[in-house]
């Protein structure tokens, strides 16, 4: 039998990557103060995304996770917003289409304000501060007052995920994310693209199936499904005296809910056996991911899986793999063998950016387009080969037209990368980078799903 989970019970056990706050009566009032804020997200809501990605853990619908690496409060912004929502759709329409599955939507976005380190310190010039750990932690500026942890930024933090997802769920209900809308946007996109017709065939598809099923009476005013969509929100649960202040017992169910986002991850610094992070997850209901990185042994994620989900709820664990294009064939196979082996119902979904960072000769870390494409291409292949589902993606991206990774049809290069390199964090696709990742995994999924057919029959 584990031990008593309460919403505290982290604290005591090892916790790596929160800050040292200087002033604990200042953190004690911002907790208690987000304590007695409304919850962002219904546990109920939390419940419908597990179901969702149990359809995904059988091979019923595929997961897409996108948005910022970081959020920040200098680009809170309703059009950066906007964006970042448009290019999700948009692929998910694409994804929709070459699947023949449902697409869950899960956005990077109204909470992903805090960042592990590699350092706990930053040293410039010989002056030494602590690192920026995200926006609701401390300021990026370089000074010792930026970088100092203030437990206020939790407020503001609050307050603009709140914001954030109020805009969120106005666009996927009132009418923004209607299908025939996000095409058209394809659609347009692609007349002003000089790569467009590598893909005007999947694109002119789309639009014939919209406008046959049009003909048909089947339009945005005869079927609701066709003008709204679901849209979840996701960050890494890392700040857990933030997660902890946002985390309610459900009126309905008496369970634990962290109600700072419907999906919360762990990331692969912090998901060691006997860590506080593992010791939060397992007590709330939501669905949770889990990063795997090369340094991830099979029985260490047994038995993170047996402590995450003992039940083995479909749809409660996502298994988010970032090996890194050369990696991925040989060390993914261990531990999808070891999770079918055992029977863990997962989804297996495929970060491919964060192990194909390098930094370009002018000092800018990037992520080569074609090496984020290889580890996809590798992920399927493992997932095929090991008889497994193929899931999901995980990316970092953003609707503007940014200079932050290299290649893509309108290949950015290296000497471009500092014409509009606005990350706060890890360099992200841009909107048509990440618009060409969603028709370049469409050929895949399109031969999976043909692949999948033959295998049933
Ligand atoms: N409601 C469906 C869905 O969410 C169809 C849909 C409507 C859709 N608007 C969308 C799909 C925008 C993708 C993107 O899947
Ligand atoms: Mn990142």
């Amino acid at each position: 039998m584990a031990a008593k989970w309460a919403p505290e019970s982290w604290t005591k056990a090892e916790a790596r990557q929160l800050p040292d706050y200087p002033d604990a009566a200042a953190l004690d009032a911002a907790t208690t103060q987000l304590g007695s804020f409304p919850p962002l997200v219904f546990a109920g809501e939390a419940r419908n995304l597990t179901e969702a990605l149990a359809d995904v853990a059988a091979g019923k619908a595929f997961l897409l996770q996108g948005g910022d690496c970081a959020e920040s409060f200098a680009e809170f912004h309703p059009n950066n917003i906007r964006d970042t929502f448009r290019v999700i759709l948009q692929m998910a329409v694409v994804l929709t289409y070459a699947s023949k599955l449902p697409v869950v939507k899960l956005g990077r976005m109204a909470g992903q304000f805090a960042k592990p380190r590699s350092a706990p310190t930053e040293t410039i010039d010989g002056v030494e501060l602590p690192s920026y750990r995200g926006d609701n932690v401390n300021d990026i500026a370089f000074t010792p007052e930026a970088r100092t942890p203030d437990p206020q930024r939790m407020l503001r933090a609050y307050s603009q995920s709140a914001a954030t997802l109020n805009l969120l769920r106005a666009f996927a209900q009132g009418g923004y994310a209607n299908l025939h809308q996000v095409h058209r946007w394809t659609h347009d996109f692609m007349g002003r693209s000089p790569w467009a017709k590598k893909y005007a065939e999947t694109a002119d598809r789309i639009g014939d199936a919209l406008e046959f099923m049009h003909a048909c009476g089947i339009n945005a005013d005869s079927v609701p499904q066709l003008s709204a969509t679901q849209f979840y929100t996701s960050h890494e649960a890392l700040l857990l005296p933030y997660e902890q202040a946002l985390t309610r017992q459900d009126s309905l169910t008496g369970d634990w809910y962290d109600t700072s986002a419907h999906f919360l991850w762990i990331g692969d610094r912090t998901r060691f056996t006997g860590s506080a992070h593992v010791e939060f997850l397992r007590g709330i209901g939501n669905p949770i991911g889990v990063k795997c990185g090369p340094s991830l042994e099979p029985d260490e994620l047994l038995r993170m899986l047996d402590t995450l989900n003992p039940a083995r709820v479909p749809g409660r664990m996502t298994l988010i793999t970032r090996y890194g294009h050369e990696k991925i064939e040989a060390g993914l196979p261990k531990l999808v063998r070891a999770v079918l082996r055992e029977g863990h119902p997962v989804v297996w979904s495929c970060d491919p950016m964060h192990g194909n960072v390098i930094k370009a000769a002018n000092g800018y870390k990037t992520r080569p387009f074609e090496r984020i494409l290889a580890e996809v291409r590798g992920f399927f292949a493992v997932h095929r080969a090991e008889g497994s589902i193929a899931g999901g993606i995980h990316a970092e991206m953003t609707g503007q037209n940014v200079t932050e990774c290299t290649g893509g049809a309108v290949a950015v290069t290296e000497q471009s990368l500092a014409d509009r390199y606005h990350t706060h964090c890890d360099p992200r696709l841009n909107a048509s980078q990440s618009l060409e990742l969603a028709f370049l995994l469409a050929e895949m999924l399109n031969r999976e799903m043909a692949e999948r057919k033959k295998a049933a029959a």
